[in-house]
């Protein structure tokens, strides 16, 4: 008798999680109001060479260390992690990045205290010049 009650509920909860699942697949926009803040390390290339070595220490296994989104643990993943490379990142404001790598979402960890501020955008800078080279 108990099984004939159980089966509906796991069926009901695979159908939540794959809608939740579902859900996460829609564009991943920052809320207006973090827009506004600037990098205070805007344009610093010295400090791109750090974040360079944060991102391939916490960024690298996911996003692959060129920012492709191909790293190691990418195809466990559900999306599949950003590419940094892509004009779709590139045209993103700093603001949106640094809320992004703060908060996650889905399997993207938020970072807000794994890093420092000062980290996340020296990061960011990084992720800055890995704009995709055209031929
Ligand atoms: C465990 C794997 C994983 C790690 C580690 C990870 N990410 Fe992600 N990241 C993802 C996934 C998956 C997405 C897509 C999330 C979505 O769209 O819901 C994502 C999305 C992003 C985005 C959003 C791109 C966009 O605008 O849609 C940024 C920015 C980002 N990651 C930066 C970083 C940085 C910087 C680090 C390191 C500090 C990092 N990620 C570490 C998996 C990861």
């Amino acid at each position: 008798m108990k099984k004939i009650i159980f089966l509906p509920l796991v069926i009901l909860g695979i159908a939540i999680t794959q809608e939740l699942q579902a859900q996460d697949r829609t564009p991943w926009v920052a809320p207006g109001v973090v827009l506004g803040r600037e990098n205070p390390l805007k344009g610093n290339e010295e400090v791109a060479k750090e974040g360079k070595k944060i991102y391939a220490n916490h960024c690298g296994s996911c996003h692959g260390d060129k920012g492709k989104g191909d790293g190691i643990a990418a195809s466990a993943c559900n999306p599949k992690p950003a590419d940094h490379t892509s004009d779709y990142v590139q045209k993103e404001v700093d603001a949106s990045l640094y809320w992004k790598i703060s908060e996650g979402r889905g399997p993207m960890p938020s970072f807000k205290n794994a890093l420092t501020e000062d980290e996340i955008w020296k990061i960011i800078n990084y992720i800055r010049t890995l704009k995709a080279k055209k031929p």
